[in-house]
């Protein structure tokens, strides 16, 4: 059985269903800080069966312990944690607690368990900003903020863990621009309150809960002047996860990697992209720059593929049309 700690959330809920495919049993860990529990009857209505839930945190160190004892656990996929830039430049205590001292007081309940297996969440965001693209493994990382340290920082540990026992088997996955959501359009991206990132946000101007968007900066070195990523599927990244649990369970080892899909698409390529999928008009206004932007950012991806033999199936009509059946099945989210 594998435990999906953060499973009740967007990447995690994903994952679930492509873990379900894949033949595994899951555990899902969540204390719905950013979720809803309603995800759980949905998995249920995906896959069919309805994967294991123990509601709690990852702080709590005899939960884990239970945990361990009570379910034969093989790996640990861990996407408990937050992940606003913007909340964590305002309470990095908040993100340093859950993303850091949480990740490092659930490694210690794996080693009291003997358990060696772990997947862990990393970001784009370990690449700052850029000084070329696309972005290798072996670019420079850096970053500006709260959330960005504590993935450096837990990169970093992760590193040493291996480098002291090397019975540890590790991934430190750096995802790109999650968006879409699975083709059932039972389950997707719930964000509460204001959307932070573009996608959510093109959404709900689409659906009339909001105005228009706000793009945020027309005058950078890109294609067109708005801001250029690398925007994947999130079922592809699910399943990214799926071939890096088999390698990792066959191989063993230290890897890291981008799982992004190596092709970028500005504001403006991706609300267009959207229009066309949705057959609605997304009012938008370019202002500003968002204060810690980037001007492009994208992945090369080809250390995932010849490792894993995994590759990005999902193009970005796909990603809009996704993402739409679940906002207008789903209008308010999970509530
Ligand atoms: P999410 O907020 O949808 O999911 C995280 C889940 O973890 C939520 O269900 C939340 O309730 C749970 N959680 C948070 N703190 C917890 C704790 N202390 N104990 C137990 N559960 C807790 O986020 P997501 O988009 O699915 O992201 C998953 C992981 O991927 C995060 O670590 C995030 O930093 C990383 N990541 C996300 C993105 C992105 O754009 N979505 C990009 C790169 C990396
Ligand atoms: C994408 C583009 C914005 C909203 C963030 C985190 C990163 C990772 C993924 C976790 C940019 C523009 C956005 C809006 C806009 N998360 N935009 N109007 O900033 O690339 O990455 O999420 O690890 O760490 O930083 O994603 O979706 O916020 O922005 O114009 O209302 O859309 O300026 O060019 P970003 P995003």
């Amino acid at each position: 059985m594998i435990l999906v700690t953060g499973g009740a959330g967007y990447i995690g809920s994903h994952t679930v269903v492509a873990l379900a495919e894949a033949g595994y049993k899951t555990l899902i860990l969540d204390n719905f800080s950013n979720s809803h529990p309603a995800v759980l009857d949905r998995l249920e209505r995906i896959s069919g069966t309805r994967p294991n839930f123990v509601e709690g945190d990852i702080r709590d160190g005899d939960l884990l312990d239970s945990i361990f004892k009570q379910y034969s656990i093989t790996a640990v996929m861990h996407f408990a944690g937050l992940k606003s830039v913007s909340e964590s430049v305002s309470k990095p205590l908040e993100y340093h607690a859950n993303n850091v001292l949480g990740t490092l007081n659930l490694l210690a309940a794996m080693q009291r368990a003997e358990l060696f297996t772990f997947i862990f969440s990393s970001s784009a965001t370990v690449y700052g900003d850029p000084d070329s693209v696309p972005v290798k493994e072996e670019s420079p990382r850096s970053t500006t903020n709260p959330y960005g340290r504590s993935k450096l920082i837990m990169e970093d540990i992760l590193d040493d863990l291996h480098r002291a026992e090397a019975k540890w088997n590790i991934a430190r996955l750096r995802y790109f621009n999650p968006v879409g959501a699975h083709e059932s359009g039972l389950i997707g991206e719930d964000p509460q309150g204001i959307p932070n990132n573009l996608m959510p946000y093109v959404n709900q101007v689409a659906i009339g809960h909001r105005e228009k968007l706000s793009i945020f900066g027309g005058d950078y070195p890109t294609v067109d002047g708005t801001g250029v990523r690398d925007y994947i599927h999130v079922m592809d990244l699910a399943e990214g996860h799926v071939s890096t649990l088999d390698y990792l369970l066959k191989s063993g080892g230290m890897l890291t990697a981008n799982l992004g899909t190596g092709r970028a698409y500005s504001v403006l390529e991706m609300v267009k992209a959207f229009e066309v999928a949705s057959m609605r008009s997304v009012k938008y206004e370019i202002v500003s720059r968002r204060s810690g932007d980037i001007a492009e950012c994208w992945a090369d991806p080809s250390h995932a593929e010849k490792v894993l033999g995994w590759k990005t199936r999902r193009g970005l009509d796909q990603m809009c049309a996704d993402s739409w059946r679940w906002q207008q099945r789903n209008p308010e989210g999970y509530q």
